[in-house]
């Protein structure tokens, strides 16, 4: 199918990411349509995608904005989201970023320190301003993912421990600036265990009911992203069980009268509608295995380099009969492999090959090393 697509993109040169809007829009109407079931709001989770074409399409739906950093912040408000839907985490915002959001009345920042909370009082009290603050509490929960993009686990720098919470409560008393208004979650990317949510749950309600027994209700809960994707299957699967996600969190989390349940997702949204398209440049007889040598490497799509992840790669000009091989980049460094020991149709110089379901965590990971050209991107409406 996308073989059909790129006719139009054959002389441009490789390699360039090549993002499908139709399939975004259908998986954004799908994650929409779900997510408007129960009432939740989603925010979109910039940082797997920030392109402009691709924040248009979050906006047309009504998503808001997570953002992890200043310049996300930034671009989310150049981009059009209101202040009033853009969310800040991050473990370590700079006093300077924290200023931004403050300026922007961003809805909220989900702190992840008593020290965090305690600069951002500080900096809006010097501005005469209330800031709204949620506490993303570390709830122990293990995502099944990862290690590297496991982030609610103890042993995880994200979030604060449930262990803290006794004492920082009373210290809000001191804390004119700050409005507590919600409680933040996230606990892991690429997560395809949905019991990974079931515990979250779990857990949610209990912290929930703690602070009920200190007195405090909420009216915001946000508990995070994370829902994965399958990437063995883009043809046949490229949209992630947004029904069976959300469906858990409506039959398992305890409702709160009055309380907005939200949603921070980045990976399942944008993944499936992008690809690396690249030009096989050499062919290599190795002692164990056939190279198959692109012109794309671990410096436009870092997620096999960095998590052994398994992105699909498809010849899009051989038809020849199937051969094994090694598909590395072009990059001075071994990891820069994007699969080993994979059938494709018998390759030549010149093909084009397509790297699937690089939508999130793609572009917006690429570097510079070797002093490589910014990746392109290039859109199918
Ligand atoms: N909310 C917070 C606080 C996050 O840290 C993240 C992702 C998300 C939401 C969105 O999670 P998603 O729905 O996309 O799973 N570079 C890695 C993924 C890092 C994810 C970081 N946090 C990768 O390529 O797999």
């Amino acid at each position: 199918m996308l073989k059909q697509k790129l006719d139009q993109f054959a002389q441009h040169p490789t390699p360039f990411y090549l993002y499908d809007l139709g399939l975004l829009r259908t998986t954004l109407d799908t994650a929409k349509a779900e997510a408007t079931k129960y009432g939740y709001q989603v925010h979109y989770a910039l940082k797997a995608n920030a392109n402009a074409p691709i924040l248009q399409e979050m906006l047309a739906r009504g998503f808001g904005a997570d953002c992890v950093s200043g310049n996300e912040v930034k671009r989310a408000l150049e981009a059009g989201f209101p202040a009033d839907h853009i969310v800040f985490a991050g473990v370590g915002k700079s006093d300077l970023e924290i200023n931004l959001a403050l300026d922007a009345d961003i809805f909220c920042f989900n702190c992840e320190s008593v020290q965090e909370i305690e600069v951002i009082q500080e900096l809006a009290a010097a501005k005469g301003k209330t800031a709204q603050v949620a506490l993303r509490i570390n709830p122990n929960v293990d995502a099944y993912t990862h290690k590297y993009i496991t982030t609610g686990l103890e042993e995880n720098k994200f979030g604060i421990n449930t262990w803290e919470l006794e004492s920082l409560l009373p210290q809000f008393s001191q804390w004119p600036n700050v409005k507590l208004i919600g409680l933040h979650f996230h606990i892991g990317s690429q997560i395809t265990d949905l019991r990974a949510f079931e515990n979250l749950c779990g857990r949610v309600n209990e912290i929930q009911n703690w602070f009920e027994a200190q007195g405090l209700s909420f009216p915001h809960l946000n508990v995070g992203g994370g829902l994965g994707v399958d990437y063995h299957h883009p043809e046949e699967k490229p949209i992630a069980d947004f029904a069976a996600y959300f469906a858990i969190f409506n039959n398992l989390l305890d409702k709160r009268e009055g309380q907005q349940v939200h949603f921070e997702l980045g990976r399942a949204l944008v993944a499936p509608s992008g690809n690396l398209i690249s030009k096989v440049l050499y062919l290599k007889h190795g002692q164990k295995t056939n190279f198959v040598i692109l012109d794309a490497g671990m410096t436009e799509l870092m997620r096999p380099a960095l998590y052994q992840a398994y992105h699909k790669v498809e010849n899009l000009t051989s038809e020849l009969p199937a051969m094994h091989y090694d598909v590395v980049g072009p990059i001075c460094e071994s990891s820069d492999c994007f699969s080993k020991g994979i059938e494709l149709p018998e390759t030549k110089r010149g093909d084009l090959v397509a790297i699937r379901t690089a939508g999130a965590y793609g572009e917006v990971m690429a570097s510079g090393y070797n002093l490589r050209d910014r990746v392109q991107a290039f859109y199918l409406n």
